[in-house]
């Protein structure tokens, strides 16, 4: 019997919510018919021969998925056995019945339905390695933001455009409102007093966040999704631009980070600013070193911290020219920490990577690694013209490559260079850059055991988990319905094998992830009583 035959296995679950009385008559009648047709089908006078090749082309194309070549011992195939009558279990259900599949959805429609799912469940116990794609800013769930550092003493905001309060500022000294400044508990109470019966609170939450129940009706462009995750990102620095809430952050996020079984990560940005525009990233470099060794006194098992310093697409030539000086100068500066340069902002609408080529490209400067934001759209040959520079710089890793597929040259050119890609599908998925997440282009890339890892890029601007949904999705979606454990291992390993660190970090990083991997395996076969 072939391999990939669509029987179904598992039963389908009574549960299901939508099935009617007379579409479980119809789905029995199908699994019935499906079963006469595949026994049909063995005794049909079809010549072995090509049974036979049939069956050797699938186990070789098989064997090119990403993760295939890893190994499971008896517990791990334990655990496998579970996590995929659970997976198939879900994918029958929607194929048979009414049942939505939800990795096919929007994130924002069935993340809690997601998050009551074993499979879930048991990704998030699961240690991760490392995120390599995440921006400094974004790492921290928003209620913590506004409910700590909202509600700091000495806070200013200020309104943009007449709308919210957007701008925030730290200070001792009393700002004036004649200059647009309110004090934010006073505006705090001031709000609570009055009738509208929206806590300042409540406004900051939904000014930031990107979530919401209607994500299809309530941004109607991808402009619409791209203004405000931009707005986001020119508030939020006011009220991390002292050294102390830096830090407040930064541990916030290390804890949150360690929950999810994350041991590793590596930042975009990175540069901090104090309220008057004093650049304090050198400080901050410090202070990153310091914060991370403390965490890891308690902590022993967390690997640490890196940067990929980046300039932004608005910037002129001679500022990223500065940029890029700046970024050489801390690489030297902070070799352990600092390991990279990126260019960040909506691709779209900002220059390309063309446009600052005078600025990357210098004899002294080959020696400085690349992370580039490249091919983040779905227009072809428009932005996404951006990976053709990405791989000519040589760059090590690419953000996204979500337009990687339709350029075979840059294809071939990123597998023949080792680069690897950063795959955030939620982030894609929120963006507006793909729907149903079966049909993410990275999908293609496991199918063919490309170089890539998956990483949340903002995930706290979604409401997710530092890795554990965006897991979930590529386990889910992107990856075939008979992808399994290997699949997430591999993944995992790969955060570490790609990541800055050095081979040396590399290898005492891989022995603690090896150790973590072995307790979970434990775990999840004494949680669901698998043994
Ligand atoms: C801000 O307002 C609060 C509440 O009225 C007050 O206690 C605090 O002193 C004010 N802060 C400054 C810096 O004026
Ligand atoms: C706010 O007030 C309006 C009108 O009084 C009411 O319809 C709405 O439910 C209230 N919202 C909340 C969150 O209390
Ligand atoms: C990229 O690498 C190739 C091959 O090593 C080299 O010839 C080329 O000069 C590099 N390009 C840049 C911009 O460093
Ligand atoms: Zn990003």
């Amino acid at each position: 019997m072939p391999s990939e035959s669509n029987s179904p296995r598992v039963a389908i679950p009574s549960s299901g919510r939508s099935l009617i009385a007379g579409q479980f008559v119809m789905t029995l009648l199908a699994i019935a018919m499906s079963l006469v047709a595949m026994l049909a089908g063995i005794t049909n006078g079809i010549p072995q021969a090509y049974l036979d090749r049939r069956k050797e082309f699938i186990r070789e194309e098989t064997s090119m998925r990403l993760g295939a070549d890893m190994k499971l011992n008896f517990r791990e195939e334990l655990v496998n056995h579970y996590l995929m009558v659970q997976k198939e279990l879900a994918v029958e259900a929607s194929r048979l019945t009414t049942e939505p599949y939800l990795a096919s959805r929007h994130f924002f429609q069935v993340k809690e339905q997601i998050e009551s799912t074993a499979i879930f469940d048991i990704i998030s116990m699961m240690p991760k390695g490392g995120i390599l794609h995440l921006h400094d800013a974004s790492i921290v769930p928003l209620d913590w933001v506004i409910k700590t550092l909202t509600y700091l003493p000495d806070l200013y905001t200020k309104e943009r455009e007449g709308i919210t309060p957007r701008q925030f500022k730290f200070s001792k000294t009393p700002l004036r409102v004649t200059d647009g400044w309110r004090n934010v508990s006073e505006l705090r109470a001031e709000m609570a007093m009055s009738d509208k019966n929206r806590s300042l609170d409540e406004v900051f939450m939904s000014e930031w966040s990107l979530y919401t129940p209607d994500p299809y009706n309530t941004y109607k462009s991808s402009n619409d999704m791209w203004n405000k995750f931009s707005d986001y990102f020119l508030t939020i620095p006011g009220l991390r631009s002292t050294l102390e809430t830096a830090e407040m952050y930064l541990r916030e996020a290390l804890k949150g980070f360690y929950a999810d079984g994350v041991m590793y990560v590596e930042l975009r940005d990175g540069d901090l600013f104090d309220g008057d525009g004093l650049d304090l990233t050198d400080d901050y470099m410090c202070l990153v070193d310091r914060v991370v060794k403390d965490f890891q006194k308690t902590h022993p098992d967390f690997m640490g911290v890196k940067f990929i310093l980046t300039g932004y697409r608005f910037f002129s030539e001679p500022m990223m020219q500065e940029q890029v000086d700046k970024v050489m100068a801390r690489m030297r500066k902070f070799p352990d920490l600092v390991k990279g340069f990126d260019m960040d902002s909506h691709e779209d609408i900002n220059h390309r990577i063309r446009f600052y080529l005078n600025a990357l490209i210098k004899d002294d400067k080959s020696v400085m690694p690349f992370f580039f934001h490249a091919g983040e759209t779905a227009w072809t040959q428009g932005a996404d013209m951006n990976l053709v520079d990405a791989v000519l710089l040589n760059a090590t890793r690419i953000g996204h490559g979500f337009a990687a597929l339709k350029h075979p040259k840059v294809m071939q050119a990123i597998r023949d260079q080792g680069i690897v890609l950063e795959i955030q599908p939620i982030s894609n998925q929120v963006l507006g850059l793909v729907d149903d997440q079966r049909n993410h282009p990275a999908a293609s890339f496991i199918a063919n055991n490309d170089r890539l890892v998956i990483s949340s890029d903002d995930f706290a601007l979604w409401d997710a988990l530092p890795l554990s949904h965006d897991f979930y999705i590529t386990f889910m979606g992107l990856g075939a319905t008979k992808d399994d454990l290997r699949l997430l291992k591999k993944l995992a390993m790969n955060s570490i094998e790609y990541s800055t660190m050095t081979s040396a970090e590399k290898a005492v990083a891989m022995k603690i992830w090896q150790r973590r991997w072995k307790i979970f395996i434990d775990d999840v076969l004494t949680k669901y009583h698998l043994l």
